[in-house]
């Protein structure tokens, strides 16, 4: 569903992302972890069609360099790094721009909110409210629920548990885990990676722009790598 073949990318002079290599299997829950600087929110950016590869080759839901528009149009749902709702806009009109931009129309938007009203009852009662003046852990459910509205068969997710209290990231986790068991496939770009292993099958390790790890989580959790990108 998701295939970068050694992708590199600049920002003007500098390489950001040096001949990435990463797939995401239909179906499978795969996490990138990195810190700080890693090239992640880069590698999102790619994978949403935002950046344009130097070299290399990007295929998302079988599409070839799709556009961001197409890429949403394909059945992929994205949660951008900082959520990026519209704080001006209500949480109603946030989830409408969610919905609009997949444009399948397989589903009506009332069956949509259904859908986010099982998972997200909060965020039913919030559709009138403006954005903004959510909590953080609200924001954050509103950006996947944004996401989701389209019914996505793929999720592309920047960090979603940033800023979120510890028990609202293990609820936050415990959906997409619920998500990909629904059968979804799930790219989870996370620094957390505690949590990220306990819950993806694989994932990758990004360290200045380099894949420096591709493996099953179980031996990501015990991979020096891992342990030294994070605690030293
Ligand atoms: N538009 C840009 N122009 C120039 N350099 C950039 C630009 N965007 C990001 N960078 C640089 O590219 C590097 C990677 O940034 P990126 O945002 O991809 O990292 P990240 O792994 O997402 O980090 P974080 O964990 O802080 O979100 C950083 O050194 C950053 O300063
Ligand atoms: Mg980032």
């Amino acid at each position: 569903m998701i295939e970068l073949e050694a992708v590199s990318t600049r920002y003007g002079a500098v390489p950001m992302l040096r001949e990435v290599t990463l797939r995401v299997g239909a179906g499978e829950l795969v996490c990138l972890l990195g810190p700080n600087g890693a090239g992640k929110t880069t590698l999102f950016k790619t994978v949403a069609g935002l950046i344009r590869p130097t070299s290399g080759t990007v295929r998302v839901a079988g599409s070839p360099d799709a556009r961001t528009e197409r890429i949403a149009a394909l059945g992929v749902g994205l949660v951008p790094e900082n959520r990026r709702l519209f704080p001006g806009l209500t949480v109603a009109q946030n989830l409408c721009l969610g919905y609009e931009a997949v444009r399948r129309e397989r589903v009506g938007f009332d069956q949509g909110l259904e859908d986010i009203g099982r998972l997200f009852p909060r965020v039913l009662e919030r559709l009138d409210q403006m954005a903004g003046t959510l909590s953080g852990g609200e924001q954050a459910m509103v950006a996947l629920a944004r996401a989701l509205i389209g019914r996505p068969t793929v999720l592309v997710m920047d960090e979603p548990s940033l800023g979120l209290a510890p028990k609202l990231i293990r609820e936050y986790f415990r959906i997409v885990e619920e998500l990909h068991a629904r059968g979804s496939t799930v790219l989870l770009i996370e620094q957390n990676a505690g949590m990220a292993l306990r819950i993806a099958q694989r994932g990758y390790v990004l360290s200045r722009g380099s894949v420096v790890a591709d493996d099953a989580a179980e031996a990501l959790r015990k991979s020096s790598v891992v342990r030294n990108l994070y605690f030293s």
